[in-house]
């Protein structure tokens, strides 16, 4: 009997596991490339806000900044899922002006590296802000808002 149980105990962990498992590919599948350059982005952001006013950790915060360029950089050839919801006529500006605000937003990034480069830890933490400022303002603009996106899905 206690076997018995065993087994269906198992045979519900496992069954669980793979539905945990499906569902995470699932959202993976509908992820946008964007938005994998952006969790990318998140990480590395998160990790320099940790460390910016650490210099003896400047060398690693320069890793993060690498990553943020790399990933803002493929950010600039890609186009917010937003777009579809914008009117024809309107469409063309709207890719240009979130093109302007990711330029602006790397533009940061290097003044940023620059700043860390030449030990300035002070200056950088001032800069990590104007990133902060850019997301906020390329969220407002560019990102579906979430709860149009849960209808969406
Ligand atoms: C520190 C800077 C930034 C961070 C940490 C950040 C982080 C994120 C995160 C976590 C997401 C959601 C990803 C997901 O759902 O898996 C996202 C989405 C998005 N972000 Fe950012 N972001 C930053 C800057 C920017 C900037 C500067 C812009 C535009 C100029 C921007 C435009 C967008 C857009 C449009 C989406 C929706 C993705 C899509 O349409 O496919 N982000 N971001």
């Amino acid at each position: 009997m206690k076997i018995r149980n065993l087994l269906v105990t198992l045979v519900s962990v496992l069954a669980l596991a793979t539905g945990v498992q499906a569902q995470d590919k699932a959202a993976k599948a509908t992820e946008t490339e964007l938005e994998t350059k952006m969790d990318d982005l998140n990480a590395a952001y998160r990790k320099l806000g940790r460390e910016i006013n650490d210099a003896s950790k400047n060398a690693d915060s320069l890793k993060q900044v690498a990553i943020i360029k790399t990933a803002a950089t493929a950010a600039l050839k890609l186009e917010p899922a937003k777009k579809k919801e914008i009117p024809a006529a309107d469409q063309a500006k709207f890719v240009a002006d979130y093109q302007a605000g990711m330029k602006q937003f790397i533009g940061n990034i290097d003044k940023l590296e620059a700043a860390l480069k030449a030990g300035k830890n002070a200056e950088a933490a001032e800069l990590l802000k104007a990133l902060k400022h850019d997301q906020e303002e390329g969220h407002k603009q560019f990102r579906k808002d979430k709860k149009a996106k849960k209808k969406a899905a």
